[in-house]
């Protein structure tokens, strides 16, 4: 199968995004390596959205530069290489969910798309509704259906958004192995510390819009006294700046 064997890096230099009088985004700089994998922690409101909407090319910056390896997010160089799964995933409800499958396969240009399919069908526990329309699924089976067609063309690059919502322990499992699989560079969104540990090495923590944070998992734990929860120490962090 075709596969670029280096993944792209991503960079956010010195971004600013506004709503309006919202402002977003407030000077967010970071920078994965390539193949790494990343969480991008932070609570309600912190701008986790925002971020890889501007990654994946669907938001511009106020200000700032944003980058997949050396191109521009919106080029459709930076798009092909592109899986991402938005946090309110809405795949055509009109379709089953094979149809969503082998059309989103067919644009990606993915090869033998009918076999491609069968075999995610079979790994993500989907193939007893693969004739289902979309519209009739439960939440955690259409959050089934939106990573596999985030994941369909081996993206080089995927971005995140709150993976692991709605999902079964055992299918959490079985996402968390399929992900790891991948060569690609990874920002993982989620405000779950164990989403994090669990997906990802590292963590770039924000709040109102900016790094607070950056660092690997091993060296978050280290900041814990006496065995304290990691989630405590993240709680300690965010509160420190809110
Ligand atoms: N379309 C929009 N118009 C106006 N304000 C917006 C819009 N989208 C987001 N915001 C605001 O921008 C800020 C960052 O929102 P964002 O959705 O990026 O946060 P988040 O970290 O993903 O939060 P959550 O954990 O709740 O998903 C918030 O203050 C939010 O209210
Ligand atoms: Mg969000």
């Amino acid at each position: 199968m075709e596969e670029s064997l280096v993944p792209p890096s991503i960079e956010l230099k010195d971004i600013y995004k506004d709503y309006g009088d919202v402002h977003a985004l407030n000077g967010l700089s970071f920078r994965l390596e390539p193949g790494e994998r990343c969480a991008l922690l932070g609570p309600n409101g912190a701008g986790k959205t925002t971020t890889l909407k501007i990654l994946v090319g669907l938001l511009s910056p106020t200000s700032g530069e944003a980058r997949i390896g050396n191109l521009v997010p919106s080029s459709e160089d930076a798009r092909r290489m592109m899986g991402y799964l938005p946090d309110d995933a809405s795949p055509y409800r009109s379709f089953s969910v094979r149809e969503n499958m082998e059309y989103i396969g067919a644009l990606r240009g993915v090869e033998n798309v009918s076999d491609k399919v069968d075999r995610l069908l079979d790994s993500l526990k989907l193939r007893e509704y693969e004739r289902a329309k979309v519209g009739r699924l439960s939440r955690g089976n259409v959050q089934k259906l939106a990573l596999a067609l985030a994941i369909i063309h081996r993206p080089s690059v995927l971005f995140l958004d709150e993976p692991l919502n709605y999902l079964d322990i055992p299918t959490q499992e079985t996402v968390i192995d399929q992900l790891k699989n991948l060569n690609s560079t990874q920002l993982v969104s989620t405000h779950i510390m164990e989403v994090a540990t669990r997906l990802t090495d590292r963590v770039v923590m924000i709040s109102h819009g900016s790094v607070v944070w950056n660092g690997t998992l091993d060296d978050l734990k280290k900041l814990g006294k006496d065995g304290e929860p990691i989630e405590r120490v993240v709680a300690r962090m965010l509160t420190d700046v809110l």
